[in-house]
């Protein structure tokens, strides 16, 4: 386990630097959200966060984007030693966040489009995302002609179609049924294998978190500040359906559990 902190990773992606911001509260005072929030994720790794409902994980992942600016503290995002732009980073939000007034395969076309990709090829790898994510025959759907589990899908299409640099993921799979989640966790693990993306994914299922990273830090209640950091020893390519069978999953699910029951008490 790593205290918060202490991380200087040799080849960095996203450093979050002391990090805290504060929000104005309706009765016009401040609440503070997140506190000294400090971690390194290394190129190409895989890093989580988990912590308590309202501990500040969204907000986290908005600074981490550029959406949002923090109350104090640095954020960089950097590959080969030069800041990422921001067409770089993938950001899949909590919320779908489709365009309404587009149909399925034009949302996932954008950005393409932004990127100057050509007409057919748009439409070729547009495609070959809703098919990956099990959107085939819904291509022509609008947004409110999906299920909010299919707006999910899409937009998780939408971003990963572009590959980008580094990739922010808000609970991307957290409301989805059991057979398309683990069939989408094996088709970005895959991905993520080929292109060795650097991630930060956030998740409420610790099963998932092991499963898929390659680090998981635990945030306190609010304000959020990173209670630990702890590494998952286990090696890849990882088999995600029967990964629960290990000694050592096991092992690390109780002391995440353990760190998190901590703060849900506290
Ligand atoms: N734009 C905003 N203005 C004011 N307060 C905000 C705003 N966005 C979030 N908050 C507050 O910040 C806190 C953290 O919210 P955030 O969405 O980051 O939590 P979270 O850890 O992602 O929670 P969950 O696990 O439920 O998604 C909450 O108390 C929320 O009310
Ligand atoms: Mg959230």
């Amino acid at each position: 386990m790593t205290e918060q902190g202490s991380l200087v990773a040799e080849n960095p992606a996203v450093i979050m630097g002391n990090l805290s911001h504060q929000f104005l509260s309706p009765d016009g005072g401040t609440m503070d959200i997140l506190q000294g929030v400090s971690f390194t994720v290394r190129e190409k790794e895989w890093f989580t966060v988990v912590g308590p409902s309202g501990c500040g994980k969204s907000t986290l992942l908005n600074v981490a984007s550029g959406l949002l600016r923090p109350s104090s503290g640095d954020v960089r995002l950097v590959k080969d030693d030069r800041d990422l732009k921001q067409q770089e980073i993938g950001y899949i939000t909590q919320d779908s966040n489709l365009f309404p007034w587009l149909t399925a395969i034009q949302n996932v076309m954008v950005p393409l489009e932004i990127r100057g990709v050509p007409k057919q090829e748009r439409v070729e790898r547009a495609t070959e995302w809703l098919r990956l994510v099990g959107l085939a025959g819904f291509e022509n759907h609008f947004p409110r002609q999906l299920s909010g589990g299919m707006q999910k899908r899409c937009s998780i299409a939408r971003t990963l179609v572009y590959e980008p640099e580094v990739l922010l993921m808000d609970e991307p799979f957290g409301a989805l049924d059991a057979i398309t989640k683990s069939t989408l966790q094996k088709t970005v693990l895959e991905l993520w294998e080929k292109r060795q993306t650097s991630v930060i994914f956030i998740t409420h299922d610790l099963t998932e978190a092991i499963a898929l990273s390659d680090r998981v830090a635990v945030m306190t209640g609010r304000p959020g500040r990173i209670r630990a950091i702890v590494d998952v020893d286990i090696e890849r390519p990882r088999d995600v359906y029967n990964i629960t069978d290990l000694s050592t999953f096991k092992e690390l699910r109780r002391e995440l559990w353990q760190l998190l029951e901590n703060e849900l008490e506290s």
